[in-house]
C-alpha cells in the first residue's frame, strides 16, 4: 500500500463507523495563546472536551498536520539523528465526544490494524495505565480486560504516568491512555530478545504507533484533576510510522513519504543516501525540515524574528546548516525541494499547491540571507581564532562563542567544527553557562502564570453583542488571576459582551464596567479560543452583581473603520497586483492599520496610487450595509 492509500483506508474505515471526516486544522495556531503550533490532533477540539463549545458531531476523524518543536511536546533534537521522530508529521485520529468510550476505541483500533491493514498480531504490544496514587487514578483494569480478548497477557504492558497518562500541556484536558507498539525487528533478533522488554525503551524498531487517550479530566493550574463534564476518546496515530510498518521498512525515511525528497536531495548534492552516517543524518534533517517549513508558510507563517516565525526560521537554518556542513551546499538549495513536496502531498493538502510559488520564494530569500550570516560568522570566527592563537591559546572562550551564536546567529556546532579543523577547541562549559543565563533572562521576561478559572455563574457560551450595542448590562460568568512580569492582572468572562476581543488583526476594545459602587477599567480584550476575555488590574468586589459594560466607542469606531479599510485594501491590491495577493499578517488599531501581503516584486508608485484611488472611491461611495436580518447601517 502506498502512503496515500494508507491514509485513505484509515479515513474510510472510520467513515464506515459513522465518523464525520473533517479537514486538518491549520498547523499554525492563531487563536490559542497557550500554543504556537498544532501539536496533536485534538487541539482543534480542546474546547469541546472542556465543555466550552457545543458538540455538533459526536464522532469525527481526520489526518492532522502537527508540529512538535516547542513547549511540552518537543522532538526537535532527535529529528534526523533517529529514523522515527519528526518536526512536522501527520497524525491520524478518531474522536468520540461524549459518545463511545474504551470498548469501541480498542475494538476498532484492533480491527483496523489487524483485519484491515493486515498487521502481524505477534508483533503488536499494547500498554495500559498502571494508575497513580498521587492523582488518585486507579490501574486501568477495563482497558486491560478489553485487550485480553485480542492479545496474550505477555503482550500487555503496564505503563507509568509519563507514558500512559496523556496531557495536552501543563493544564487542560487529559486522561489515561493505551498505546499500540509495533515490533519491526527481524525474526532472528526477536527470537533473542523479547519485544515486551523493548517497549518505550527508545528502540527504533520497537515503536509506539497509535495512542488511544481516554479523556476524563481537566488538569488545573494547582496540579489537581477535575472530572470533565463527559468522557471522550482522543486517538492519534503516527502516519509516517504506520507507513514504515505496513511497507516493511526499517526507517520512516525509507517509505514513499520521504523517498522522493531524499532522492531529490541526493540529486542536488550528488551524495548517495545510505553510505555515510553524518551525511545521512543531514539528508534526513533536510527532508524532515522542508515539510515543516513549507506547511508553515502555506498556513501563513513567514519566518521572522519573533514567536512562531522565529521557530520556523530556526528550523530552516538548522536544515541549511546541515546542508552547508555535510553536503557542501554553499548556495540555496532547500527551495528546490518545494516542487517535489507539492507533487507528492498537494492532493491531500491543496494549500501546498495554492502557495507553491510563495513558499519557494520565501525559502530562497531566507536561505540567501542565512548563507550571508554564515559568511559573516566565519569571518568573525577567523578573527577570534587568530586573537586566541596570538595569545598563545588553543581554546576559544565560551563568551566569544556565545556572542557569535547569540548576536550573529552563528551555530555553536559550526564554531566547534571549524575550531577542530584549525586544531583548536571551544570552552563549551562556559558557553552553556552563558546560554543558561540568557534562557533564564528570557524565561523571566516571558513567564505568565495563569490561575484556574473560578466560576461565578454557569454559561454555555458568551455572545458578542458589539455589532449592535457598545454598552449593555452584563454579569461576570468566570474570572481568573494571571501574573506576568511580576504584575498581577485579572481576566473576566461575561455572560454576553459588547467588547471586541483581539482577533482578525484588530486590537481588543477598552472601556469599563461599573455598578452602583465601583467602576473597573477594562484595559484590553482578548480572544482565547471561543472565550472573550476582559483584562483588568482590579477585581470587582461584588463579583455576583450586575454591571454596566461600556466600550470606549471613539477608539472602537476608529478600529472598526480601519478593519473595514483593511478589507477594501486587500480587495484593491488583488485588483491591481493580481489574485495571488494573500494576507500574511494584519494589525488594526484606532490610529491606523498595517497589512502584510505576499507579492513577488516591489509595488511601484503608480500601483500604490491606483490602490489608494480604489480604496478612497469605495469609502466615498458610503455604501449602505443591508444585513440579512432586517437592520440597516450606513
Ligand atoms: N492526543 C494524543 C496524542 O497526541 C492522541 O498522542
Amino acid at each position: 500500500m502506498n502512503s496515500n492509500k494508507i491514509r485513505e483506508v484509515f479515513l474510510e474505515f472510520f467513515k464506515s463507523k459513522q465518523h464525520e471526516i473533517v479537514s486538518s486544522a491549520p498547523m499554525v495556531v492563531k487563536n490559542d495563546p497557550t500554543l504556537m503550533f498544532t501539536n496533536a490532533g485534538m487541539n482543534q477540539f480542546k474546547d469541546m472536551f472542556l465543555g466550552n463549545t457545543p458538540i455538533i458531531n459526536k464522532r469525527v476523524a481526520d489526518s492532522q498536520k502537527c508540529l512538535r518543536v516547542s513547549g511540552k511536546h518537543n522532538d526537535l533534537d532527535e529529528v534526523g539523528h533517529d529514523t522515527y521522530h519528526h518536526t512536522m508529521f501527520e497524525m491520524l485520529g478518531n474522536w468520540s465526544f461524549g459518545d463511545y468510550f474504551k470498548k469501541e476505541a480498542i475494538e476498532w483500533a484492533w480491527e483496523l490494524i489487524v483485519d484491515v491493514y493486515g498487521m502481524d498480531k505477534s508483533r503488536i504490544y499494547v500498554s495500559v495505565f498502571e494508575g497513580s496514587d498521587s492523582d488518585g487514578v486507579p490501574f486501568d483494569q477495563e482497558a486491560y480486560d478489553l485487550w485480553k480478548s485480542f492479545l496474550p497477557e505477555s503482550h500487555i504492558i503496564k505503563g507509568n504516568k509519563k507514558d500512559n497518562f496523556w496531557e495536552m500541556g501543563e493544564t487542560g484536558p487529559c486522561g489515561s491512555c493505551s498505546e499500540l507498539h509495533f515490533d519491526l525487528r527481524d525474526d532472528s533478533e526477536r527470537a533473542v530478545i523479547d519485544g515486551a522488554s523493548l517497549v518505550n525503551m527508545d528502540n527504533p524498531q520497537v515503536i509506539e504507533v497509535w495512542n488511544l487517550v481516554f479523556m476524563q479530566f481537566n488538569r488545573k493550574a494547582n496540579g489537581s484533576l477535575e472530572p470533565l463534564p463527559s468522557k471522550h476518546v482522543d486517538t492519534g496515530m503516527g502516519f509516517e510510522r504506520l507507513c514504515m510498518a505496513l511497507q516493511g521498512k526499517k526507517s520512516n525515511y525509507d517509505t514513499d513519504v520521504f523517498q522522493p525528497i531524499i532522492c531529490r536531495i541526493a540529486e542536488l548534492s550528488s551524495v548517495k543516501y545510505g553510505e555515510d552516517i553524518k551525511r545521512d543524518i543531514a539528508m534526513r534533517v533536510i527532508a524532515d525540515h522542508i515539510r515543516a517549513i513549507a506547511f508553515s508558510i502555506a498556513d501563513g507563517q513567514i519566518p521572522s524574528n519573533v514567536k512562531a516565525g522565529y521557530v520556523i526560521r530556526r528550523i530552516l537554518r538548522r536544515a541549511v546548516r546541515y546542508g552547508y556542513t555535510y553536503l557542501n551546499f554553499k548556495t540555496p538549495f532547500m527551495y528546490k525541494l518545494v516542487d517535489t513536496l507539492a507533487a507528492q502531498l498537494g492532493a491531500q493538502f491543496p494549500e501546498l499547491i495554492a502557495s507553491q510559488q510563495l513558499i519557494t520564494k520565501v525559502i530562497e530569500e531566507e536561505e540567501n540571507s542565512f548563507l550571508r550570516t554564515l559568511a559573516t560568522g566565519i569571518n568573525l570566527l577567523e578573527g577570534v581564532m587568530s586573537k586566541t592563537k596570538d595569545a598563545g591559546g588553543k581554546v576559544i572562550s565560551g563568551e566569544d562563542a556565545f556572542v557569535l551564536y547569540d548576536t550573529y546567529g552563528f551555530p555553536i556546532d559550526l564554531t566547534e567544527l571549524i575550531a577542530r579543523e584549525n586544531d583548536m577547541s571551544v570552552d563549551i562549559e562556559q558557553f552553556e553557562k552563558e546560554l543558561a543565563e540568557q534562557k533564564n533572562r528570557s524565561r523571566n521576561a516571558a513567564a505568565v502564570e495563569t490561575g484556574d478559572w473560578i466560576e461565578v455563574v454557569a454559561i454555555s457560551s458568551s455572545e458578542y453583542v458589539g455589532y449592535d450595542l457598545l454598552e449593555t448590562d452584563i454579569r461576570i460568568a468566570r474570572y481568573r488571576e494571571v501574573a506576568s512580569k511580576g504584575k498581577k492582572l485579572y481576566q473576566l468572562v461575561f455572560d454576553k459582551t459588547p467588547f471586541y476581543g483581539n482577533s482578525g488583526g484588530q486590537v481588543g476594545d477598552k472601556g469599563y464596567i461599573s455598578s452602583a459602587n465601583e467602576k473597573i477599567e477594562i484595559t484590553d480584550t482578548q480572544k482565547e479560543n471561543n472565550l472573550t476575555v476582559h483584562i483588568t488590574s482590579t477585581l470587582p468586589t461584588n463579583l455576583g452583581g450586575s454591571f454596566r459594560a461600556v466600550v470606549n466607542s471613539v477608539e472602537h469606531t476608529a478600529s472598526s473603520n480601519n478593519h473595514t479599510a483593511t478589507h477594501l485594501l486587500h480587495e484593491a491590491l488583488r485588483e491591481v497586483l493580481g489574485n495571488h495577493v494573500e494576507q500574511k499578517g494584519s494589525l488594526v488599531q484606532p490610529s491606523g492599520l498595517r497589512f502584510d501581503f505576499s507579492h513577488f516584486n516591489k509595488v511601484t508608485h503608480e500601483e500604490l496610487q491606483e490602490v489608494e484611488r480604489i480604496v478612497n472611491s469605495k469609502i466615498r461611495a458610503n455604501s449602505v450595509l443591508i444585513e440579512k436580518i432586517g437592520r440597516a447601517h450606513v
